[in-house]
């Protein structure tokens, strides 16, 4: 079982791509989500300790501030079973400072489709919830999942499958041991 957090219109992530339907329960802040589990992840999630195989979370954990990312991991790990794991997507800064050094255009479409490197720093900004407070490197990312007793399984910068060329997120994939 799957448990997709800030799941949003999540149809394009490469975990609802490869997951079937049943077997991965969404939950996000906004009504008009796909989420089957509406609710604000802040609270604390609504489901029992170690109820998930994969814990997957695209394009959330950059929407919280720095104080509140270990607890929300905590929480996060209390409903993945042991030996399951986190997965973390999140904008790479890096490829953000590399585009700005190298003076591209950081208000157009930079690599994917849609995915400006302002986008990645600061969030779509087009609701309550849409904005950015922190940021991540492949380092300080695996890192944190490392403060969390997690063993890394898999670190890499990605690009999506349209621009191989770019690397716009990273992904840090940690089993709880
Ligand atoms: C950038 S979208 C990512 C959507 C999807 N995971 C993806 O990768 O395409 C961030 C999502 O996190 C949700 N979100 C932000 N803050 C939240 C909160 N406190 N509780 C639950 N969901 C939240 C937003 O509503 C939004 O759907």
């Amino acid at each position: 079982m799957v448990l997709d957090i800030g799941c949003g219109m999540a149809n394009g992530t490469e975990m609802r791509r490869t997951v079937v339907r049943e077997n991965i329960i969404g939950i996000d802040v906004r009504r008009d989500s796909e989420a089957e589990v509406i609710a604000d992840i802040t609270k604390g999630l609504p489901f029992d300790n170690e109820k998930f195989d994969i814990v997957f979370a695209s394009h959330i954990l950059e929407h919280f501030g720095k104080y509140e990312i270990d607890g929300l991991i905590d929480e996060w790990l209390r409903v993945l079973k042991k030996g399951g794991e986190l997965w973390i997507y999140v904008p790479n800064l890096k490829w953000c400072a590399e585009a700005i050094l190298k003076g591209k255009d950081i208000l157009r479409v930079a690599a994917v489709d849609r995915i400006t490197v302002m986008h990645q720093i600061y969030g779509g900004e087009n609701y309550l919830y849409d904005f950015h407070k922190w940021g991540f490197t492949l380092e300080t990312l695996s890192q944190t999942l490392l403060n969390h007793g997690l063993e890394i399984v898999k670190s890499t910068e990605w690009g999506g499958e349209a621009d191989l060329e770019h690397k716009p997120e990273v992904c840090v994939v940690g089993r709880k041991v």
